[in-house]
C-alpha cells in the first residue's frame, strides 16, 4: 500500500498541510509511513503514478484556482488519474483563506468542479484553510490594504484537527481498500 501526495505551494502552508496527512496517515498501518511520499507536483515523474494505491493532491488557492503547476499536473496526468481498468483513488485538497463559510462553500464547489473535469472518479475534496501574510501579496494589492487598513485579516488560519479528521477518512478508505474500487472490501 503506497500513497504518494502531490503538492503545489507558494508559501509552504500546502506542503505543511500534506506533511501533517502523511503523519497521520502513516499511523493507519506499521508500514505504511515508510511509503507515503510528499512530492512537488513537478518531481512526480508520470511513470511512477500507477504505482500508488492513493494519490492525494493538494494546492494553494491563488484568485479562487489551484496554482498553475496543480492544474497542469492533474491535466497532464488525466488518463492515468482516471484509468479505467485499475483506477487509482484520488483526493484532493485545497489551501485558501476565504473570507466567510459562505465564500469558502463557493470556492470549495468551483474548485471542485474544474478538477473534475480531469479526474471525474475524484473520490473526496476539501478546502482547509491556510496562513496569509502582507508580504505574500503582490505589490499593488499591498499598497491597497495599507490604505484601506482593516480590510484584510493577516495570520495563521491552519485547523490543524480539520486536517487530522479529514487524513482519518482517507486512511480509513485506503485501508479498507478504496483503491478505486468504491471502498469496497479487498478481495482475499
Ligand atoms: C496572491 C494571493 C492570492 C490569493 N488568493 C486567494 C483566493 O482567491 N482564495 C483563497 O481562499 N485564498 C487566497 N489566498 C490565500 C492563500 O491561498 C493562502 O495564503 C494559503 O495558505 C497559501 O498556501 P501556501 O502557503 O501553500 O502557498 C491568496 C494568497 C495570495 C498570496
Amino acid at each position: 500500500m503506497s500513497i504518494l501526495i502531490a503538492i503545489a505551494t507558494a508559501h509552504n502552508t500546502t506542503r505543511d498541510i500534506a506533511q501533517r496527512i502523511a503523519t497521520r496517515l502513516g499511523t493507519f498501518h506499521p508500514t505504511l509511513n515508510k511509503k507515503i511520499d510528499v512530492l512537488d507536483v513537478a518531481s512526480v515523474p508520470p511513470s511512477s503514478l500507477p504505482t500508488y494505491d492513493a494519490i492525494i493532491v493538494g494546492s494553494a488557492v491563488h484568485m479562487q484556482r489551484w496554482l498553475s503547476p496543480a492544474r497542469s499536473f492533474i491535466h497532464q496526468n488525466r488518463q492515468v488519474l482516471a484509468a479505467a481498468n485499475k483506477p487509482t483513488a484520488v483526493w484532493a485538497f485545497s489551501v485558501g483563506v476565504p473570507e466567510t463559510a459562505e465564500h469558502a462553500a463557493k470556492e470549495a464547489a468551483k474548485i471542485e468542479g474544474e478538477i473534475k473535469r480531469d479526474v471525474p472518479g475524484l473520490r473526496g475534496h476539501v478546502l482547509f484553510k491556510g496562513r496569509i501574510e502582507r508580504e505574500h501579496l503582490p505589490w499593488p494589492v499591498r499598497v491597497y490594504f495599507r490604505w484601506f487598513p482593516g480590510t484584510a485579516e493577516f495570520g495563521d488560519f491552519v485547523e490543524w484537527e480539520r486536517v487530522d479528521e479529514w487524513a482519518d477518512v482517507v486512511g480509513r478508505e485506503v485501508m479498507n481498500g478504496g483503491g478505486g474500487d468504491g471502498g469496497k472490501p479487498a478481495e482475499e
